[in-house]
């Protein structure tokens, strides 16, 4: 039976060490701000959008929450952007993404001003990853590596197989191990052999975007196995990528669904957060 890492207790842990660390800041006299914005109104956003808020409430960080309408034109999202990059009082911008499909993405994320990218997807932020230079980290990959190594897991020199390709999870996460010092293999939807490859992993992170898609067959014993699927089931229940009843017979340690990757995004959202006053 594998262990649990439970990623709600970690994420608390982080929270508070930035609680204090905000409060420190604050008698310095520095405020920190991070605006949101939420183009429309679907469900799964506004949950995000929401636990974000209350994220910043409990650390000390003052959100400003932008809710626009669905049929916003891409030129007035532009300039409600370049008006927060102009505002000093503003620390980080936040676009909850997917965005509708009128607006381009690309186009929304390289008008943030680099500088308060929290989400680290502006091509500077990737960029500075890719050449191990300082800059805001993807939240959910840097969340992962908080989650491995709070866990006294090593990466170190282990075969770590990623599965998914994405901007936000599967290529930073790649390079993040990398980081590391893992041996790095990242696979996606034309890699052949894919339960081979993942048979081979010492720490293997599943960002595939199917329910209950990696089962035991796919996990070499007494591997570290991170789930970041999330997904809802016919009896309204959360699933994963990872089908857990049946990995955590044979891996060493398993991110729960819910419980696990989720929470860990928010912190390290925090996290760049208060990074960006300092
Ligand atoms: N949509 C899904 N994940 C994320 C995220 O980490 N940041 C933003 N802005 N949107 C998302």
């Amino acid at each position: 039976m594998a262990n649990i890492i439970d990623g709600k207790l970690i994420s608390t842990q982080i929270k508070d060490e930035l609680k204090e660390k905000v409060a420190n800041l604050k008698k310095e006299g520095k405020q920190i701000t991070l605006a949101v914005i939420q183009v429309g109104n679907d469900p799964a956003s506004t949950v995000y959008v929401g636990n974000k808020k209350k994220a910043c409430e409990y650390i000390g960080i003052n959100s400003l929450a932008y809710e626009l309408p669905e049929d916003i034109t891409e030129e007035s999202l532009l300039k409600t952007i370049e008006e927060l990059n102009n505002d000093d009082k503003v620390n980080g911008i936040l676009v909850q993404l997917p965005l509708p499909k009128h607006i381009d993405e690309d186009k929304v994320i390289k008008t943030i001003a680099p500088e308060k990218d929290v989400d680290g997807f502006h091509p500077s932020s990737v960029g500075a990853l890719l050449i191990g230079q300082e800059g805001f980290l993807p939240c959910t990959p840097a969340g992962i590596i908080q989650l491995i190594k709070r866990s006294g897991i090593s990466i170190e020199g282990k075969e770590c197989v990623v599965i998914g390709r994405s901007n936000i999870v599967g290529k930073p996460m790649g390079v993040l191990l990398l980081r590391e010092n893992g041996t790095v293999t990242i696979t996606h939807s034309k890699t052949k052999n894919l339960k081979k490859v993942c048979k081979r992993a010492d720490i293997l992170v599943v960002a595939i975007g199917k329910p209950k898609m990696i089962d035991a067959s796919y996990v070499k014993d007494g591997a570290v196995v991170i789930d970041v699927g999330i997904h809802r089931n016919a009896d309204n229940k959360l699933c994963g990528d990872v089908d857990f009843d049946s990995v955590e017979k044979v891996a060493s340690y398993i991110t729960p669904v819910p419980g696990g990757v989720g929470p860990m995004t928010i912190a390290m959202l925090m996290q760049n957060c208060v990074n960006s006053v300092r």
